[in-house]
């Protein structure tokens, strides 16, 4: 969603901000901008649609100036014109903003009344108009800072400048990530660590409800209340590096061909010979294990904690209840004592998902609370009581892949370190496992070096209306994710389903133009698939098999073969995310989709 940069430096900073404002595209946006001030006047380029467009205007007419802020927006009040593009102005506040106002009408109207204008429907453009009217009211910027806060309902990361003080950054959170940034150079303001690589050297993470300015030679961070509060610059855990694309043509190819990286990754992390132990989460190892598992995620995150629940209930048999974030948090759900929460999200900042276990720990405080997450610093992974994370690496693209492999792996070593401690899993048996994974890094290499079965299976997918993905136990929700990928970046429409569930309404679906991709690893019921596989050709539809059997006459069956490597009971989910990742990669390519950035998609949904 949005992205905000705000730079002071010892230097012109417009393209500092146009790379950072880049480097966050990933996060979905439809229009952008940025704003300085120079010499006592802010100078501004908007313009909606991509960063090319912006960039030049910025060639044809660059603004001056040692301070400036950006801001990639992602509509949600008023549509992604470039009157509605952020930086919105007054005549002595420039603010960008991440998060919904959800007072912005009664402000609005309130400052109407006092004779301002605004020309946006955004509700960012009540903010500077705001501030200017406290700093009139107070006579002095830092007491109306906080008084404007305090009049805000909703969510919000902002940045600001003020005209008659060109020194500063003015920046706040409330339910919208926000750090700052440091370098010699000079220091910064973003929503995103990945924003200021190459220009910081060092971070410090605001937390929930703080805000404060930075000067070249100083930050002062306040508490909501208003008391100062002191947090340590730590290093920028990124590179210019992690950026790029690393000579692949999208930023969705070159993540799917790290996940071997990945896998050793974890394995290293969190495999000592046979023993599974998770640093950051000491209480899995040391207290009694829970009675019920609660698993909440929102997306691809949410497949991955479905086909964890197959694992976890087989292994542990206690119950294990998943669900989406966004009915969870309005349902009411009932949480007992002995009950252990599970939040996944790759980005750590999904508010569905940050909902949930704040409302989790508001109601049983005596239980925990564990996140998967791909982002250490982020809300998700600092609110929680212990955090496994993913080691996957910024992800890019906005369809996610390689942290989807990565919660799956670690699903499978805490489903294995927990049915250990149970006696479930015998340490014979764990050691089988582990072997198994490590094998899966090399067949996951084996399998991005030949994939001619994926490109002849994608090319089934020529002027077709949609495709279905079946599959059974832990594969069931790999066919909801597969039938996901492929929509969202080729906009073609798929549906998962439960092989044995098909015929009880979309096998209505299928004739000769259906492509159905069916995941047929003979880990999972292979002999039902089998059936179901047998309906499907029946009715004359292009089959692609997913199978890791090295012959079968049922083969005969299908349109497509692409094969994986035999696995185990945890690692064929594994092996089964790269032929589903690239065939949706293959499919888009061939429909010239925008792939790193499909269309109307966030990276990180912050906004409920
Ligand atoms: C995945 O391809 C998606 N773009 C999306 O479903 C994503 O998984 C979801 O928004 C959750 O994000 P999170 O993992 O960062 O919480």
């Amino acid at each position: 969603m949005c992205g905000i940069i705000g730079a002071l430096c010892r230097y012109e900073v417009r393209d500092d901000l146009l790379a950072a404002l880049q480097r966050m595209e990933y996060r979905g946006y439809d229009s952008a901008g940025i704003c300085t001030l120079h010499e006592g006047a802010f100078h501004q380029l908007k313009a909606a649609g991509k960063l090319h467009h912006l960039k030049e205007k910025n060639a044809r007419q660059p603004i001056p100036g040692c301070v400036g802020i950006g801001h990639t927006r992602w509509a949600t009040h008023g549509e992604p014109t470039m009157v509605n593009a952020h930086p919105h102005l007054s005549e002595q506040v420039a603010i960008v903003h991440n998060g919904i106002i959800e007072n912005h009408l009664a402000l609005r109207q309130h400052l109407h009344q006092r004779g301002r204008n605004f020309s946006s429907q955004t509700d960012t453009e009540v903010l500077p108009h705001l501030l200017e009217e406290k700093m009139a009211e107070c006579g002095d910027v830092l007491p109306a800072w906080r008084d404007m806060l305090a009049e805000l309902h909703g969510a919000y990361a902002i940045a600001a400048m003020i005209r008659a003080l060109p020194g500063s950054l003015w920046f706040a959170r409330k339910g919208s990530p926000l750090l700052l940034g440091r370098s010699e150079q000079g220091m910064y303001v973003a929503s995103d660590a990945l924003a200021l690589a190459g220009l910081a050297d060092e971070v410090m993470y605001i937390e929930e409800g703080e805000w404060g300015r930075v000067t070249l030679d100083a930050v002062d961070v306040y508490a909501l209340d208003g008391q100062p509060v002191q947090h340590d610059w730590e290093p920028l855990p990124l590179s210019v590096e992690d950026s790029g694309k690393g000579g692949f043509r999208h930023y969705m190819l070159k993540e799917i061909h790290e996940q071997p990286g990945v896998l050793r990754n974890i394995l290293r992390a969190y495999v000592h010979e046979t023993t599974i132990r998770f640093e950051q989460a000491m209480f899995l190892h040391s207290r009694p294990l829970p009675e019920r598992i609660v698993m909440v995620a929102c997306g691809t995150s949410y497949h991955a904690a479905l086909t964890a629940r197959y694992w976890l209930e087989r292994y542990l048999q206690i119950p294990v209840e998943v669900d989406i974030a966004s009915e969870y948090r309005y349902r009411d759900p009932v949480i007992g004592d002995n009950t252990l929460l599970i939040t996944l999200s790759q980005s750590g900042e999904t508010a569905d998902t940050l909902e949930v276990l704040r409302m989790f720990k508001r109601q049983t405080p005596q239980n925990r609370a564990l996140a998967l997450c791909n982002v250490a610093s982020s809300s998700l992974a600092r609110e929680s009581d212990g955090l496994i994370e993913l080691f996957a690496g910024p992800e890019i693209g906005v369809a996610s892949t390689k942290a989807y492999m990565a919660q799956l792996a670690v699903l499978a070593l805490l489903t294995m370190c927990m049915a250990g401690r149970a006696g479930a899993l015998k340490s014979s048996e764990m050691a089988g496992h582990l072997r198994y994974l490590e094998k899966t890094v090399t067949d996951m290499e084996a399998m991005l070096a030949d994939s001619s079965g994926v490109l002849q299976a994608s090319s089934l997918f020529a002027g077709v209306k949609g495709a279905l993905y079946l599959g059974r136990g832990p594969c069931y929700p790999m066919a909801l994710e597969g039938a996901l990928k492929l929509k969202e970046i080729s906009y073609l429409h798929a549906e998962g389903y439960a092989a044995g569930e098909m015929k009880h309404g979309p096998i209505a679906l299928i004739d000769s133009t259906l492509p159905v991709v069916v995941i047929a690893p003979k880990q999972y019921h292979l002999d039902k698939v089998i059936s179901n596989l047998h309906e499907v050709q029946a009715r004359g539809a292009r089959v692609i098999l997913i199978v890791d059997l090295p012959e079968a006459d049922w083969f005969a069956h299908a349109s497509a073969l692409i094969r994986i490597p035999e696995g185990d009971y945890f690692s064929t989910p594994l092996l089964v995310c790269i032929p589903l990742q690239l065939l949706a990669y293959e499919v888009a390519c061939m429909y010239g989709t925008d792939v790193d950035q499909p269309r109307n998609l966030a990276k990180s949904v912050t906004v409920e």
